[in-house]
């Protein structure tokens, strides 16, 4: 018998819309009072539970961090390992993409085909698979060994 793993389209929509709610609320956290840009971020992990990031800037400002990241440090400390989606949101009327260092992060916890959403205020604009936005990321399985 063959196994499916299949995912009904009201299924992935419902995750989504977990992950949009779970993301603006964690934005409505954001500490960003040097750049007023406020960003929310929202796992969908391996444990099938949702972790949720927002930025948190410094006044020495390479000591802030992304709202990715703080989605990821959540994750892991919550006990998941993989990122199953991953969901961004920001007031922009063009969605935000993550940053180089933060694809490079997610990266590090997804696939090439781990869906990324990229959300306003509005809902979600696009979802795409991570390999189209982090094509070429760092990898070394030299540095494993
Ligand atoms: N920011 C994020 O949290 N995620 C991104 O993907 C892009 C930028 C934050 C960092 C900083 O606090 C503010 O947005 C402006 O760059």
């Amino acid at each position: 018998m063959i196994k499916k793993t299949f995912k009904s389209k009201e299924f992935l929509m419902d995750i989504a819309n977990n992950l949009f709610s779970s993301a603006q609320e964690a934005r409505k956290h954001a500490y960003a009072p040097y750049s007023g840009f406020f960003v929310g971020a929202a796992i969908y992990a391996d444990d099938l539970n949702i972790y949720t990031g927002c930025n948190v800037e410094n006044i020495s400002f390479p000591c802030g961090t992304c709202a990715e990241a703080g989605a990821i440090a959540a994750m892991i400390s919550g006990g998941a390992h993989r990122i199953l989606e991953i969901l961004i949101i920001a007031d922009t009327l063009q969605p935000t993409t993550p940053c180089g260092a933060c694809l490079q992060r997610i990266a590090e916890f997804a696939n090439d085909g781990t869906l990324v959403h990229l959300a306003n205020l509005n809902g979600i604009q696009k979802s795409l698979p991570l390999k189209d936005l982090l094509p070429y990321g760092f990898v070394a399985e030299e540095l494993k060994k």
